[in-house]
C-alpha cells in the first residue's frame, strides 16, 4: 500500500538536551515546542512484495550512508509491528533546503512514521505514533500533535510520548528563522547530548525545568507573550550554557549568531517584544507575536549575516495527505 504523510519540523520553547536511555531516546526531561509552519517534510511510502531491497530517495539531496540505514531501521520497526516483511520504495522532499541547519530529523522522522505505519496497515493512536516517532529521532515524536506539545519524559518505551497541549490556532505565534550558516553542523545532537553528565551545571538544569514548563503553561493559559517569551530566552541559555561547559565544549554559536542575539535585545528596548531561541547550530530563531511579524523581518534583514528567513506560524502535526510523491 501507498501512503503519503505530511509533517513540520518543531522548535523547542523549553529543550531536551541529555537521555535517560540512549537506545529508547527517553530524554532527562520534558520538553515544550511549537510545530513550524515553514519547515516541514512530505513522505512517500509504498511497502510491495515485488521490491527486493528497501530504496530510500530524497529530492533534491542526498541521504548519507548512515542516514540511509536509520530510514531502514524505522522501516524494520514498522515492519515488526505490522508483521510484514515487504521491502519499501520511500521518498522524500523537504520544504527548506538540506544544509541550512534546520533540523530535518524532526520531521523526517514523523512523516515518515505516519506514511509508513498506514503503508503497513497499522492503525495507531496519536501517543502511539509518537513513541514510535521518537524511536526514530527524539524530537520526531513533538512532530506527530497538533500545534502547542510538550513531549513528558517518562521512563520506559511506553510512557516516554508527546501530546498537545493547546491546538494550533489557539495563538497566533511567529517563529521568524534567520539562517545565518548553510554548513553542515558539527556536532550533531545526538553526538552533544552523550557527554551532557560532564558538565557541572547539567542537574541544576534539570532541576529548573519543572517549574519553568508549569510557568509556561500558565503563560499559555494567560496569553503572557513576555512571561512567555522570557521562559524562551532563559531555557535556551540554560541549555546552551550546559553545551557550553560539557567536556569537551560545544559551541554552537557564531559571530553571526551572537550578533543576532544582540539585535533581538536592541529589538526589545525599541519596543518591539521579539525573543530568541537557538537549538545546537548557529541559526537563530525569533520569536513573536503575528502583530510584530514585519518589524521583526525588516530589522532582521537589515543585518548583512543573514542569508535567508524563514516565517513559520503554529501549525498542525503529522497527517496524512491523498497526493503521493511517485
Ligand atoms: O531530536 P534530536 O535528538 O535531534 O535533539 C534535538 C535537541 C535540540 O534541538 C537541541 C533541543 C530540542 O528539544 O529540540
Amino acid at each position: 500500500m501507498k501512503r503519503t504523510s505530511v509533517a513540520p519540523a518543531n522548535i523547542a520553547f523549553i529543550k531536551y538536551w541529555g537521555k535517560r536511555d540512549e537506545a529508547l531516546r527517553i530524554p532527562t526531561n520534558n520538553s515544550f515546542s511549537m510545530n513550524l509552519s515553514g519547515a516541514y517534510t512530505t513522505t512517500t511510502v509504498d511497502f510491495s512484495d515485488e521490491f527486493k531491497v528497501d530504496e530510500v530517495s530524497i529530492i533534491d539531496g542526498e541521504f548519507s550512508e548512515a542516514e540511509t540505514w536509520k530510514v531502514i531501521a524505522h522501516l524494520d520497526r514498522v515492519r515488526d509491528a505490522a508483521k510484514i516483511s515487504d521491502r519499501a520504495r520511500v521518498e522524500t522532499k523537504n520544504s527548506f533546503p538540506k544544509g541550512t541547519g534546520i533540523a530535518s530529523s524532526a520531521s523526517g522522522f514523523a512523516a515518515l512514521t505516519v506514511a509508513a505505519a498506514s503503508a503497513a496497515g497499522l492503525k495507531l493512536s496519536e501517543k502511539e505514533l509518537s513513541i514510535l516517532a521518537r524511536l526514530g529521532s527524539g524530537s520526531a515524536c513533538r512532530s506527530i500533535p497538533d500545534g502547542f506539545v510538550e513531549w513528558v519524559a517518562g521512563s520506559t518505551n511506553e510512557n516516554s510520548f508527546a501530546y498537545s497541549v493547546y491546538p494550533h490556532e489557539y495563538w497566533d505565534l511567529r517563529d521568524i528563522v534567520a539562517v545565518v550558516s548553510e554548513g553542515a553542523k558539527s556536532v550533531t545532537s545526538t553526538g552533544g547530548m552523550q557527554d551532557v553528565r560532564t558538565s557541572p551545571l547539567w542537574e541544576q538544569r534539570l532541576s529548573e525545568i519543572p517549574a519553568r514548563i508549569e510557568q509556561m503553561k500558565r503563560a499559555f493559559k494567560e496569553k503572557n507573550f513576555t512571561m512567555l517569551g522570557e521562559l524562551i530566552e532563559a531555557d535556551c541559555l540554560s541549555m546552551h550554557a550546559v553545551m557550553q561547559s560539557q567536556a569537551p565544549p560545544l559551541q554552537y554559536w557564531t559571530d553571526a549568531t551572537k550578533r543576532l542575539m544582540d539585535t533581538v535585545r536592541d529589538m526589545r528596548a525599541s519596543g518591539i517584544p521579539a525573543y530568541f531561541t537557538i537549538d545546537a547550530g548557529p541559526n537563530v530563531h525569533v520569536i513573536c507575536e503575528a502583530a510584530s511579524e514585519e518589524k521583526v523581518i525588516q530589522s532582521m534583514s537589515a543585518i548583512s549575516d543573514v542569508r535567508s528567513i524563514i516565517v513559520n506560524k503554529p501549525a498542525p502535526g503529522a497527517h496524512l495527505i491523498s497526493e503521493h510523491l511517485f
